[in-house]
């Protein structure tokens, strides 16, 4: 599995990666929005043996999986058009103003998952890393910040205990299920 900036035509395929791994979705139009502005902090993880043997045994392990865990009609169709080679991926941005009103320049992470085929094997941390390094190093941002289910452990555990993110705010009710979000930071530069 290699890690690599995401292009256009992978945007669909995060799209379903999404789709099977999150209840936030988002329509296609912002996955273009994130790929046109932001292209340079956007990466996929691809399975390459998945894309070059497109091995049979896989897709139909694939499909058992979804009717397990998912009756989306529409994730079942996706996934056999996606052929499983993209496997995770994270999509970010740039932000200007913070909810505290300052203009301080910052990143932010919109959405992160890895199908369960291929967890725990530090794929998430490496695309994260990937793109802190770009909102660093390009953009010097001076943090980024994103939200996460206060119940969300394997998330968490990234985020706090790898990556060094910081709990900034509890958000009540931030989801649509009305659980509540944990909105976190991890700073690049000095706190001011
Ligand atoms: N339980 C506890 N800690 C975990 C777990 C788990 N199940 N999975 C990962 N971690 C933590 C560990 O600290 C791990 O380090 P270690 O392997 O040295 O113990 C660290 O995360 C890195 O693990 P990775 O292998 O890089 O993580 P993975 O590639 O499995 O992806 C992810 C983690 C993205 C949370 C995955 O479980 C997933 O896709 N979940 C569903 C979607 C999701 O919850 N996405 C995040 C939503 S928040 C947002 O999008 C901003």
């Amino acid at each position: 599995v290699s890690i690599r900036r995401a292009e256009m035509q992978d945007l669909q395929h995060m799209q379903h990666c999404n789709l099977w791994c999150l209840p936030e979705n988002y329509t296609f139009k912002y996955y273009l929005y994130h790929g046109m502005v932001w292209q340079s902090l956007l990466y996929v993880a691809e399975d390459n043996i998945i894309y070059q043997q497109i091995n049979k045994q896989y897709i139909s392990k694939q499909i058992i999986i979804n009717k397990q865990i998912n009756n989306k009609s529409l994730t079942q169709i996706n996934y056999e058009q996606n052929s499983g080679r993209i496997v995770g991926y994270v999509l970010a941005k740039q932000d200007e103003e913070d909810e505290e009103g300052s203009k301080l320049e910052h990143g932010h992470i919109t959405s992160l998952s890895v199908l369960r085929t291929h967890r725990k094997l530090g794929l998430a941390n490496k695309v994260m890393q990937s793109t802190h390094r770009d909102m660093d190093k390009i953009f010097e941002s001076h943090y980024v910040s994103l939200h996460v289910r206060v119940s969300n452990r394997a998330a968490l555990g990234l985020y706090r205990d790898k990556l060094g993110y910081e709990t900034f705010d509890t958000e009540e009710k931030y989801y649509a299920d009305d659980e509540n979000a944990y909105n976190m930071r991890k700073w690049f530069r000095k706190k001011p």
